[in-house]
This record gives C-alpha cells, structure tokens and sequence, in this order.
C-alpha cells in the first residue's frame, strides 16, 4: 500500500476516541478528566499510565511511553504504521484509498456494508408502502409521523418473515456472508441457513455523523417480547459513539450553538418534525466521551431534556460529567411528569419545547436542586454529602471565572465557609489527577529558557486562542530548541488549515520523528499538571521575551564594541539606538 493521506488519517483520528481504543486493550480507571491504567508497557503496580481524551495522547510517567491511539496500537499489537492505521480505519468506519487492486476486498468491506445497510432500509421502506406495512403505516401514522418525515428518516417495516430480507438480497447476488457482517441476518445454530435479525418490527435506520447508515433500531407495535432490537456492533457501527440524528441536525446545531439531547428515536424524530432540527439522542444509554466529544465539534453548549422519571434523572447526572469534560455547557431540561419529548411536543408544539429549554437549569442548580431533595441540606453531615457530589462536578469546570461562581454559590446554600469548600476541592483534585506522577518535574518559577519552551509548547497546542497570542506576540522564530520549532511549525500547518489541532493529530505528521514527539510528549505532560495555565503561558513568554532580550543584547554590544573599534560613526548611532530601544522595552 501506498502512503496513507494525512487527511485520511486526520479523519480516523477524528472518529475514534483513544481512550475507547486503549479500553479495548487493558481496563482503564477514570482518573479525574483523564483515565490511568498499569502501564502495559513495563511492569508496575501503582498505575502510572494515563490516557487523556482532551489530548488524544496516551503517556506513561514510569517508562516514559506515549503517542496518540496510532502509536498506541502500534506498540501494543507490534504492528507498522500502515497496519495500525488500517486497523484503526476499520473501526472509525473511514474507508483508506486504494492503491492496490489486491487491497481491494479488504478495504472496502466498510462500503459494502454502508451499501447493503442502504439496500436493506430500501427493502425496509418498500414493505413499509406495500400492502404488508399496512398496520405498520397505521400505526406511525398514529403517532404523528407524516410522510416526509417517513421518507426523510428512511423509516421502514420488517415483516414477520423469517427470509424477507434475505430472499430479497439472494435475489439480488449479495452474499449471505455480507448480510450477517452488517448484523441483518443470524445465523442458525443448527447450521441451517440465516435467518433475518428483525422481524415485525418498525425499523429506524441509524446514521453516522455523515449521514451513512450503520445500524438500525427496531420496535414492536404490540407489547410483546422487547421494546427495541438493535443492530449488533459490527465493523461499522459502535453504539457508544453514534449520536442519532446528529447527520440532520448538525446544521443547525452549528448555527444555534447549542444543541438538544433526548433519550430515544421517537424523541428525536417528533421534535424534528416540528421544526426543532438541533436536536440528538443518546438511544437509550448515558452519554460517552465519544458522543460529548463528537457534539462538542457542533455545539458549545448542551440543553439535556428528560423526562422526568427517575431513569431520566440517574441517565442526566452520569452524562452531565462527560458534557463538562468536553467543555460543554450544560443545561437541563425537565419536562412534566409523565411527558417525553414526543409526546410534549405534540401537546405543545415547537414553541412550548423551546419554552422549556430556556427555563432550562444551569447545571449546577439542577444537580444542587436534586442532591438538596435527597439528602436534606440542614445536618452537617448533609451538607458535607452534597459537597462531596458537588466538588467534583465543579472541579471539572474548565472556566476559572465560572469554577469560582459556583465555588461561591454553594458556599451560600449550604451556609458553609467558601475557603473551605476551596480546600475540599484541593483533595478532590488530588484523589483524581496524577498521584503517580513521581515529584521530579520542575518547580513553576523561575523559569528558564528552556523549560519555558517546553511548557509553552504543552499550553498551545491544546489551546488555539492561546495558540495565536502567542504567534502574534512572540513568534515562533524565538524557540530555539529545533524540534519544539519544528513541532510549532506543523501546529500553524494545521491551524492555517483551520483545523482543530490535537496533540494526537500533531504526532501524526510527525512519524517517524522520535525527537520531535517525544518533545510532544513531554511538553503535553508538563501541561497536564501545571495549575494555573494563564499564569504560566503569561509567565513563559515572558521569561523568553526577556532571554531574547538579553541575548539580542549581548550581539548588540559585541558589534557596538567592533564599530566603536572601526571608527565607524553611523553604525555606532544605529547600534546605541537599538540597544537603547531593548533597554526601553524591559523597563516597559
Ligand atoms: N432502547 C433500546 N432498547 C430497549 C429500550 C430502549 O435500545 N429495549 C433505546 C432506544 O434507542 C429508545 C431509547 O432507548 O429510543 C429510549 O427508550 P424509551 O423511552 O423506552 O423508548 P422511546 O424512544 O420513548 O420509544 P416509544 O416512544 O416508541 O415508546
Ligand atoms: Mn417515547
């Protein structure tokens, strides 16, 4: 095989989660915004492993190893680049270029499944407007669906035969085999031929973010046997990471800034319908990591709308957490008891549901409302249980303005002192983050030249703000440390792209350059235990404006000493003003 685009590979890194990679491979422990493990590359028994889904890199603090989930699987499976990028293809459902007509039927199994998904839900729709959908039609029709919506959200019938689909695709000369790959057929056990997965059930096919169908979601009409069956996962499809609806609402999720998420198919499709087009659900389970991250690329903030039974509830609390590691606003919505979505927005149309979500709670009020009705909030001892809920949720919040608000608001309603919430925080923090890391890195002052290189490093390429006051204020002409130059070089290729740049996607370009990611590595670390980021980014720049300075100085002065040598009049009044204006700069 040919080498691999950089776009592609920036795609599957975009599609896949490292920490859900790396789960794959060894049990990970959340660990604060990041995931620790043993290390599995070198033998230990207090974890020094970490996997942070901010950075897409992993990093071991013992055996210093790191990348991002290429180099990950790479080490792990002792595999080339091309092969992990393969592997890791087939899992982010990103087809590679051919190159080679032999790689073909390998490559394009993801297309073929897209394809025969396709083929299915056309098969599906078909029933849905013949005859044998009758009660099928009836029944959406009932529930408020119109025939564009029908046809928008491809939503079809299985018929209560056992080889409808299958007879319809042998007809068709696609193998049995390619039906059970994508989870539309089982096989039987006692060897006798397939038969379909979903029979007399309504089916809702799954999109990924592009709008392929990967999955489909299947209900009954009467109440018998379960509610939904689901595609199994496949190659193509991974529950934890698919948003329904997102490839139709993402629009407008972008356009709004802020998005609805609800619980089920129904939910999702009804509002639509009525005209709330930014708007996804989980289908059925908390939110991942891979779902926060993906909505986060749309929308800053997140309106969580439930119904308001206690499923609802325990579901919002769990994926409130993964919304803020994302850096995601969050917003919860209730809706009165007995309701979902569905069915308020058929009572009360669009206008009623946009209503609710502007009463929406901010977060923190909704989970401070929720832990004052379990635990009461008058004994110590409850005050002392809500803040141990509290403190952790708070101490996620990325915003030091919004994190110290709130610090202050709980301190009001629980009656308590604010600094010591603040030091109970501290504890939270250090029972999260990086106990293991060993105590060697350097102190925050002073910095020199150095490691204020590293640490800017660490800072901006995570950060594009950042990022861009220290291009415009400094220049990258001032690092001196030729990879860390080199590693800034390919973080403004990427943003003059106008991308978003990753640590994870910066190792990427950087294959084959040891050097150079290890200095990723490191800086990414050093970044994940400095404190107050600001201050040090404020601090770095600083210490090598003034390095500079005093190195600028020196030259000047060697030469000044040459031309007052030389008798040279005009290049000693040009000299004595330069260095006249760097004097000027450092009493600035
Ligand atoms: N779900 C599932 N399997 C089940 C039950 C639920 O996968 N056995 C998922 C589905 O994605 C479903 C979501 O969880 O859409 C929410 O479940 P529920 O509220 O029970 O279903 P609704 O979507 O409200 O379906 P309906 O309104 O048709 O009853
Ligand atoms: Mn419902």
């Amino acid at each position: 095989m040919g080498k691999i685009p950089q776009e592609t590979i920036d795609r599957i890194l975009d599609q896949l989660d490292i920490v859900e990679v790396v789960a794959e491979y060894i049990q990970l422990k959340k660990a604060g915004r990041n995931f620790k493990a043993c290390c599995p590359f070198h033998n230990e028994k207090t974890p020094s492993f970490m996997v942070s889904p901010d950075k897409q890199i992993y990093h071991c603090f013992g055996c210093d190893a790191g990348g991002n989930v290429i180099g990950f699987v790479m080490k792990y499976e002792n595999m080339g680049f091309p092969e992990a990028v393969e592997t890791l293809a087939a899992k982010a459902g990103v087809e590679l270029p051919r190159y080679d007509k032999r790689d073909e039927g390998e490559s394009s199994l993801t297309a073929r499944l897209y394809e025969i998904n396709t083929i299915a839900a056309g098969y599906y729709q078909d029933n849905l407007g013949s005859g044998k959908g009758k009660g099928a039609l009836e029944y959406l029709e009932r529930r408020g669906l119109n025939a564009d919506t029908l046809a928008q959200f491809r939503i079809g019938y299985a018929t209560a035969e056992w080889e409808g689909l299958q007879k319809y695709c042998a007809a068709r000369n696609i193998p049995a085999e390619i039906l059970r790959k994508a989870g539309l057929s089982v096989q039987s056990e006692k060897g006798k031929g397939d038969y379909d997965r979903f029979r007399k059930r309504i089916i809702f096919p799954i999109f990924n973010e592009r709008g392929n169908i990967v999955a489909f979601g299947a209900r009954v009409m009467d109440d018998i046997g379960p509610k939904y069956i689901n595609s199994p996962e496949t190659v193509i499809y991974s529950k934890s990471s698919v948003l329904y609806g997102l490839n139709f609402s993402r629009r407008a999720m972008r356009e709004k800034g802020h998005a609805f998420i609800v619980e089920g198919y129904m939910d999702v499709i009804i509002p639509f319908q009525n005209g709330i087009t930014n708007i996804v659900a989980a289908s059925g389970t908390a939110l991942t990591p891979r779902q926060a991250a993906m909505l986060k690329k749309y929308a800053d903030t997140a309106v969580m709308v439930f119904d308001s039974d206690q499923a609802g509830e325990a579901a919002s609390l769990r994926g409130l957490d993964i919304l803020i590691d994302n850096d995601v606003n969050v917003r919860v919505a209730a809706l009165p008891p007995g309701e979902d979505p569905d069915s308020f927005v058929k009572k009360h149309g669009a206008r009623g549901f946009e209503d609710i979500a502007d009463k929406a709670k901010d977060l923190f009020d909704y989970k401070l409302d929720l832990l004052t009705q379990k635990f009461g909030g008058e004994k110590i001892r409850d005050k002392a249980a809500i803040a141990g809920e509290m403190l952790p949720t708070i101490s996620r919040v990325k915003n030091a303005i919004v994190k110290s608000a709130y610090l202050k608001k709980l301190a009001e309603r629980l009656g308590v002192n604010e600094s010591a919430l603040r030091d109970e925080m501290k504890k939270v923090k250090n029972d999260y983050s990086y106990r293991a890391v060993p105590e060697t890195t350097d102190a925050p002052a002073p910095w020199n030249y150095v490691s204020s290189e590293i640490h800017l490093l660490g800072l901006v390429i995570s950060d594009k703000d950042m990022f861009e006051t220290m291009r415009t204020e400094l220049g990258l002409h001032m690092f001196r440390d030729e990879n860390i130059k080199k590693v800034m070089g390919v973080i403004e290729g990427i943003r003059v792209g106008d991308d978003t740049v990753s640590p994870g996607k910066v190792l990427s370009r950087l294959e084959g350059d040891e050097r150079a990611k290890a200095a990723v590595i490191r800086a990414v670390a050093k970044a994940d235990i400095t404190e107050d980021g600001e201050r040090v980014f404020r601090d770095c720049m600083a210490c090598m404006r003034k390095e500079n300075r005093k190195e600028e100085l020196k030259t000047l002065t060697h030469m000044l000493k040459q031309a007052e040598k030389d008798r040279n009049d005009p290049e000693i009044r040009e000299l004595l003003m330069k260095i006249n204006r760097i004097y000027k700069e450092k009493t600035a």
